[in-house]
């Protein structure tokens, strides 16, 4: 039985496929992260969040990574409308959310109020530069949010790797069967490279089951599309990984970027998703050179171990040694930089954009086959 519990004590359902639909409700119209965090508020994933954060707990999140109550959390979760939507909703009302048409439930006003975005992208991401793909999407969002409970009444329609999306509830349910005590967690919003394998590798040396849990919501246009990643995944562990200490099932989360605060954030959703400890590497969730490349381990240090509620699990720079014939890192690896295989996203991508196959100590052959048919077909695509 897996001795993870829930954030905040009890995981949170919010999904009622029973709910009738009303039409003649005014609606709010989602965009593709909105949707994502409904879902994942409905599911538990966000536990103990109920809905959309009102202005209090909003600030404090921004503020000091806090709910209101003090439960560690670091990234707002907020629904934002225009000005003119605004004007025509009023608090106690209940109100459909939509996407192109189709109502995946509702939300009953609680507040209505005005954000400062400047503050909210200085604390969750620590600049103010629009060039942050994280910060582009929070000024482009519309200026007053709305919060208060949801309802989900209809999830998704998943037209791709349908068997891999597993509410929290479900992955509890699989660890418990497979009679796995500790669970590591690793987030990914890349192909797993032989960095990727060797740290996963090494954390499930020391626990009872690897959680292989990749990030699929919206990411920047530049990174690897979900459903090739999902295929080099699938050639790795069955190759590789050994079938009874491994499970991989997707994360429908939007990536933000917000690197340490996110880390924080993925850290305590895998939680309710039954996770006992979780993997945080190289600058995680990072982009470009806004963190230092181990800030998203350090920010651990403001919360302790008891009120996270789950370990992390922390990993230095790792990569190839030619002289050590090994995986290796800056911890365990005496040799010069000159014998280390290290790649840059960049440089992987312009390698498998031109067909050039990165090199196996970079990352597994099987997996560099389906990189390269994938991303192929996306540049003839585009
Ligand atoms: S993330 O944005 O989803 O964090 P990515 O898929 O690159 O990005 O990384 C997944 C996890 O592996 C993160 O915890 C990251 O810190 C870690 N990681 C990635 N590459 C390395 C590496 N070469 N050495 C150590 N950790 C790494």
């Amino acid at each position: 039985m897996s001795k993870s519990v829930p954030h905040g004590g009890k995981l949170v359902n919010r999904f009622n496929p029973e709910q009738p639909i009303d039409y003649s409700l005014n609606y709010i119209e989602l965009d593709n992260l909105e949707l994502s965090d409904l879902e994942l508020i409905a599911n538990g994933g966000y536990s103990p969040l109920e809905g959309f954060m009102g202005k209090s707990d909003y600030t404090s999140v921004v503020q000091d990574m806090r709910l209101s109550n003090q439960l560690p959390w670091s990234i707002p979760i907020t629904l934002a409308v225009s000005k003119e939507k605004a004007s025509e909703l009023t608090s106690g009302e209940t109100i459909n959310l939509i996407q192109n048409g189709t109502i995946y439930g509702t939300i009953v006003i609680e507040e209505i109020y005005l954000p400062d975005k400047k503050i909210e992208a200085e604390k969750v991401y620590q600049t103010t530069e629009n060039k942050h793909p994280g910060v582009k999407r929070l000024y482009n969002r519309a200026d007053v949010y709305i919060a208060g409970p949801i309802t989900m009444t209809k999830k998704p329609k998943k037209s791709k790797f349908e068997d891999y999306y597993l509410d929290p509830i479900q992955t509890r349910e699989v660890f418990n069967e497979l009679g796995w005590e500790t669970v590591v967690g690793f987030q990914t919003r890349n192909p797993v490279h032989r960095a990727h394998e060797y740290i996963q590798k090494t954390a499930l040396e020391t626990v009872d089951g690897l959680f292989l849990n990749p990030l699929v919501g919206e990411t920047k246009s530049d990174d690897i599309p979900s459903d090739i990643r999902m295929k080099s995944y699938e050639v790795l562990l069955k190759n590789y990984y050994p079938k009874d200490r491994v499970f991989l099932s997707v994360f429908p989360a939007a990536m933000r970027y917000a690197g340490p605060r996110e880390a924080i954030f993925h850290a305590i959703v895998r939680k309710n998703y039954g996770c006992t400890h979780f993997i945080v590497g190289r600058d995680h969730a990072g982009v470009g050179d806004y963190y230092g490349t181990y800030d998203a381990q350090k920010i651990f240090t403001n919360f302790n171990e008891e009120e996270l509620g789950i370990k992390p699990m922390f990993f230095e720079h790792s990569f190839y040694c030619k002289k050590c014939e090994n995986m290796a890192s800056e911890k365990t690896c005496p040799h010069d930089k000159d014998h280390h295989v290290i790649l840059s996203g960049t440089k992987v991508r312009g390698m498998l954009k031109n067909g050039q196959q990165p090199p196996k100590e970079f990352s597994r052959p099987e997996v560099v086959e389906i990189l390269i048919n994938g991303m192929q077909e996306v540049y003839i695509k585009n």
